[in-house]
């Protein structure tokens, strides 16, 4: 049997891929958010998984609005980083888990979720980041990241996105698919987006560390709650593009307790503003 060993939950900031990317992270904007991320990447090298289920939203890099996808599986071999319009990221190409991706995707569409499923794209910011923030990233042609990615990307570009509570049963039908597969599997979940943050109109640069704060809070004590949460208020509290957080319930679906298991055990936990526009949340949960 596989399992769910943990679950993490980043901001995936792309000027946080540039500071890694330019060997900025001593900066002294970017010194304490990188120092925030220390310990992550120390439990990541001792607790390094047979695989991650990274759930990311691609923004307008592999899909476009010819072609919409609200819950999109990656069984693909190997994804290629993107180039976002600067060149792709000096990072390695991200291999993929064929076998665990397509016995997911068996299990949660025969578990009533309609997922699109990809065999090839390019990955941006929205999955890259997030490992590098976790795995570090010595020079490239040295570098391979530590394990294979199974990529699910969330449509929260386009209305209509899916709901907090959709997400939130998403994440419980992973977890059986995970613990379905015939295989002896350590496997991480990571929910990545957000937290607040809102890139255009006259509300542009919003930050919210309470309302932030609180979702923390309520994300690690009481998520059946909070995925009941509606859009508008995302869109209120946290900005425009706040609403990437739903993805976040995903990964909170997968834990143990929400199976009737014991509650996981916070073994991170980190805010900060300012990177770039956009208030830095993260989370390490363990089963
Ligand atoms: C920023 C944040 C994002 O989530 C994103 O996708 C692009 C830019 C930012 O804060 O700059
Ligand atoms: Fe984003």
């Amino acid at each position: 049997m596989a399992r769910i060993t943990a679950s993490v939950y980043t901001s995936h900031v792309p000027a946080m891929g540039s500071a890694m990317d330019l060997d900025r992270t001593a900066d002294p904007y970017w010194q304490p958010v990188f120092t925030g991320y220390g310990p992550s990447r120390e439990w990541f090298k001792e607790n390094t998984p047979d695989a991650v289920f990274l759930v990311y939203n691609d923004h307008a890099t592999a899909f476009s609005l010819d072609l919409i996808p609200t819950f999109a599986i990656g069984t693909g071999s190997l994804y290629a980083p993107a180039d976002e319009g600067w060149g792709p990221r000096p990072v390695p190409p991200v291999v993929g888990h064929p076998e665990l991706a397509a016995h997911i995707a068996q299990s949660v569409i025969q578990d009533d979720f309609d997922l699109t499923i990809v065999n090839k794209m390019d990955v941006d910011h929205g999955l890259t980041v997030p490992l590098s923030l976790l795995c570090g990233q010595p020079p490239v042609e040295a570098f391979h990241w530590p394990c294979p990615v199974i990529p699910f990307a969330v449509n929260v570009v386009q209305y209509p996105a899916p709901s907090g509570r959709r997400c939130f049963m998403l994440g419980q039908a992973i977890r059986r698919a995970v613990e379905s597969f015939d295989g002896d599997l350590n496997v991480q979940i990571w929910g990545t987006g957000g937290m607040s943050h809102q890139l255009q109109g006259p509300r542009a640069g919003l930050i919210n560390r309470a309302w932030d704060n609180a979702f923390l809070d309520q994300l690690i004590s009481d998520p059946d709650t909070l995925s009941r949460m509606p859009h508008v208020d995302y869109v209120r509290e946290a900005g425009s593009e706040g609403i990437e957080l739903v993805m976040w319930l995903i990964a909170r679906g997968a834990m143990a307790d929400v199976a009737g298991g014991a509650a996981p055990r916070v073994r991170q936990r980190f805010y900060h503003v300012p990177a770039s526009n956009t208030a830095v949340g993260h989370l390490i949960l363990e089963n």
